[in-house]
């Protein structure tokens, strides 16, 4: 099923969740520059690929958007107050996916070092612009808590796995 039904998310949905789990948890690797100065295998093989996924991950998040916005009516009900608060939250996660690239591109531009994305140069290099540096520096506690969310968003949806048993992972698996 390409689209999303009352009973399970579609392809298209499932592919743009797990894709983009895929490269959120790559792209939050980013804290291991913290480690040793990013002496290390994180810091040196997956990090270097964090402006060109970023770039990516926007792309995807604005076409995710337009998606879910399209399949709104046919997706699963998320019922009561629990469901509420799932609603609020997915709702916080696309706010912070969307605020999260769009920083990380004002750090680049802030300190005036352009943008490329897989080698192209989307931006060239130029000079400082204080007030896209003065937004920048919210990238790094933006994506403090969105690591946040993402741990409670995993951990609830292990709940509803093994502890309350209502079948909610099984209609994004
Ligand atoms: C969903 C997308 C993104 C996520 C989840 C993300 C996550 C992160 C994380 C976890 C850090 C480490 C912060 C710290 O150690 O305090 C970081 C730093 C950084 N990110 Fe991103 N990022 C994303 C997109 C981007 C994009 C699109 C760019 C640039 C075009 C970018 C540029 C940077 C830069 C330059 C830093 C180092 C400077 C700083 O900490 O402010 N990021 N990012
Ligand atoms: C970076 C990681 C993740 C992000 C950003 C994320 C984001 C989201 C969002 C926004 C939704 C709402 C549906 C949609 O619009 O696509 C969703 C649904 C869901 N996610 Fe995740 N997710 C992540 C990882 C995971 C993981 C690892 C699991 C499983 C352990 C998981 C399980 C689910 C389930 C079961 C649903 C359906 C919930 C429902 O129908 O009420 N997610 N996720």
């Amino acid at each position: 099923m390409i689209k999303d039904t009352a009973a399970g998310y579609g392809l298209i949905s499932k592919a743009f969740h797990w894709g983009m789990a895929l490269l959120i948890g790559w792209q939050i690797l980013k804290f291991g520059d913290r480690i040793a100065e990013g002496e290390h295998w994180v810091g040196q093989v997956l990090v270097p690929w964090h402006v060109s996924i970023g770039v990516l991950l926007l792309a995807l998040i604005v076409l995710r958007t337009f998606w879910t916005i399209s399949q709104r009516r046919n997706r699963p009900p998320q019922n009561g107050t629990t469901g509420i608060f799932a609603t609020a939250g997915h709702g916080l996660l696309y706010v912070l996916l969307i605020l999260q690239p769009i920083t990380g591109i004002l750090v680049m531009l802030g300190g005036g070092y352009g943008l490329d994305a897989f080698g192209v140069q989307l931006i060239a290099e130029g000079d400082k612009i204080g007030w896209a540096a003065s937004l920048g520096s919210l990238h790094s506690p933006l994506a403090w808590g969105l690591s946040a969310l993402v741990v409670g968003h995993i951990t609830m949806a292990l709940v509803h796995q093994f502890v309350v048993r209502d079948g909610t992972l099984k209609r994004m698996a």
